[in-house]
């Protein structure tokens, strides 16, 4: 996998610090609730896990899947969901996690569908924000870094289901999606 990557944009040290810094925040001003972490599938599943281990509060878990993307590295604008919540959140404070926001038309459109549902309070965590290339009206409550508009791997993110399981965020190298 090394060899299609142009450069590690963000380090296992730097991940790790910055989860842990955002674990310690949502647990301060969460604090006396117990909140509903919804994590979007399958890009949140590494961030979720470690950014879980560093909340201290009673809690649950829930995950959807929704799809975006097809197999290219361009949003195509529609969402479908391809998994639902497994249970009510009517009432509960909501924590949804993303792997990154990028053109903002995924969680603008899960917002709003979860917002239907009368949830006390909606959150957005993610890992990263590509502000550069935003088209719907959202920002991330919490997010962990600011990252420029090139196509990022690992740690989760994948470029056609590959790349998930690199320990980093690496810059794809062009030449392997083009
Ligand atoms: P949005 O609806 O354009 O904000 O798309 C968000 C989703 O697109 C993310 O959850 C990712 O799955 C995917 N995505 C956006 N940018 C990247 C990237 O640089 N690398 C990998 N996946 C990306
Ligand atoms: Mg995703």
């Amino acid at each position: 996998m090394e060899k299609d990557i142009l450069r590690v944009l963000i380090s296992e040290a730097e991940l790790r610090a910055k989860v842990t810094e955002l674990g310690e925040k949502i647990t301060a001003d969460y604090a006396g609730k117990s909140p509903i972490f919804i994590g979007v599938l399958k890009g949140c599943f590494v961030f979720m896990a470690d950014l879980m281990r560093h909340v201290d509060l009673y809690c649950d878990v829930d995950f959807m899947a929704v799809s975006s993307y097809g197999g290219g590295t361009k949003t195509t604008g529609a969402v479908k969901i391809n998994k639902d919540l497994s249970r009510d959140i009517e009432g509960r404070d909501v924590i949804l996690i993303e792997d990154i926001l990028d053109s903002g038309v995924t969680l603008s459109y899960l917002r709003s569908y979860l917002q239907r549902r009368n949830p006390a309070s909606i959150k957005i965590v993610t890992l990263m924000d590509k502000p550069a290339r935003r088209c719907a009206d959202i920002t991330a409550d919490y997010y962990g870094f600011n990252v420029p508009d090139e196509f990022v791997v690992g740690y989760g993110l994948d470029y056609a289901e590959r790349y998930r399981n690199l320990p980093y965020i690496g810059v794809l190298r062009p030449e392997v999606y083009s």
